[in-house]
């Protein structure tokens, strides 16, 4: 993907359907008692992954073009798959579909792409193993593939070690499936899709504070709307935000709480963004936000703030090279454990493209402004940092060409689309 410098973002645009709650959508209908359609859905490979390894388990899943019709088959009407299952790039896939595969009385193996198997599963294994699951991989479990031999479970009390929705989430689905409670306890609070969804489909999940309990107990099919995926518009978010003279407006923007620390992130910086038609919509909360470019200076985010912008970091660092100042990011050790090293390939790629922006143990320090200068930079197979690269692109002198950008498809098909309407 080539991209040259714009003058300026200007338009109105929605953003494809939230990664994560499209995959929870497609876990908690496929064991649930009767039919749920999903509106908003988001066809990207990551979710598409999903969809697959719950065919795989004997689930009828029809995409009907507006909605995804999944036929339920409760909590215990899975099928033992006949062949390997493949979350393909998907972290979420693997870690959320363990937690209900050790709760079913067969034999799963799952995989996933050389990322996804070179990415730490014995977060997940541990827990699991706890309340009594089998569940081994490569290095005593450590490493995808997994295999998962089912059975009884028992209740735990789990207080996660990271940070971590997706662990989070994989031992609240076992305790769907365990004798007794089920408690999770977390020290700074992660996406609570899981939770929501969960209690939206009858299941019995109380939280209070950082402090999640749940109960076995049927689920029931449910119409799910799944909002725009705030990740996704954090590209044009940055675009717009660092760009002056812009004008952009996003439509039904995904806004819970637990994910809205770009937006808090890009007002400390100066950002000028504005939020309207705020409404709940599929118990999530939803708006149009509305950004006019600015000049953006420096900031600091640690620790506590992580998990509420975990993925938009690559694209927080773009917004940081071109904002006046500097900006430290600390607490961020997690970026290590994604889809590439992030804070690896983040300070490379920007290196390459004349940003002043050190490495740090868990983040890193950007000095700003720079003059971003074109040239050829890797996405390392990452999606967010292939969209990230292409942001700093329409900022450069010269083009930027990405190189492997097709990984863009995992969380967001239309980018270079959605990016040509709005750049002038
Ligand atoms: C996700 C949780 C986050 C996030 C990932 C999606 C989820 O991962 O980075 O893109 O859907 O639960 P961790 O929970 O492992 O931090």
């Amino acid at each position: 993907m080539i991209i040259y410098k714009a003058n300026k973002i200007k338009g109105r645009i929605t953003i494809p359907g939230d990664k994560s709650i499209s995959h929870r959508a497609i876990m908690l209908a496929s064991i649930s008692k009767g039919k749920s359609s999903i509106t908003g859905f988001l066809r990207g490979e990551d979710c598409l992954s999903t969809i697959d390894c719950f065919r795989g388990l004997g689930i009828e899943i029809f995409d009907e073009g507006e909605e995804i019709i999944v036929e339920g088959k409760g909590l215990y009407g899975l099928q033992e798959p006949k062949d390997i299952l493949n979350a393909g790039n998907s972290g979420t896939t693997m870690r959320l579909l363990s937690g209900i595969l050790v709760g079913q009385n067969f034999l799963s193996i799952i995989t996933g792409d050389a990322s996804l198997r070179s990415r730490p599963m014995a977060r997940i294994a541990n827990p699991l193993r706890e309340m009594g699951a089998q569940i081994d991989g490569r290095r005593n479990g450590e490493l995808a593939p997994l295999t998962v031999r089912g059975g009884k479970l028992q209740g735990i009390s789990y207080t996660l070690p990271v940070p971590s929705a997706q662990v989070k989430s994989a031992v609240l689905l076992a305790g769907l499936y365990a004798d007794g409670t089920t408690t999770v306890i977390e020290s700074v609070e992660s996406r609570d899709h899981t939770e929501k969804m969960v209690q939206a489909f009858g299941g019995k999940l109380k939280k209070e504070g950082k402090k999640i309990t749940i109960e076995t107990g049927e689920l029931y099919g449910q119409r799910v709307e799944v909002p725009g995926d705030i990740s996704s518009a954090a590209f044009f978010l940055v675009a717009a935000s660092a760009m002056e003279n812009s004008h952009l407006v996003i439509e039904k923007v995904g806004l819970n709480p637990t994910r809205t620390g770009i937006i808090d992130v890009l007002r400390s910086m100066g950002a000028d963004i504005k939020i309207e038609n705020e409404r709940i919509s599929g118990g999530e909360e939803v708006g149009d936000l509305i950004v006019r470019g600015k000049k953006l200076t420096g900031t600091t985010i640690e620790q506590d703030m992580i998990p509420r912008l975990i993925d938009e970091i690559p694209v927080i660092a773009v917004a940081a090279a071109l904002a006046e100042g500097k900006t430290i990011i600390t607490g961020a050790e997690e970026l290590k454990h994604k889809e590439s090293d992030r804070i690896l390939a983040v300070v490379e790629e920007l290196n390459k493209l004349g940003v002043e922006i050190k490495e740090l143990p868990d983040g890193m320090v950007i000095n700003g402004p720079a003059k971003i200068k074109g040239g050829r930079v890797e996405s390392y197979g990452d999606h967010r940092i292939a969209m990230a690269l292409a942001i700093a692109g329409l900022f450069s002198e010269e083009p930027v060409e990405v190189q492997n950008s097709e990984c863009i498809a995992v969380s967001f098909p239309d980018f270079e689309e959605t990016l040509k309407k709005i750049v002038l």
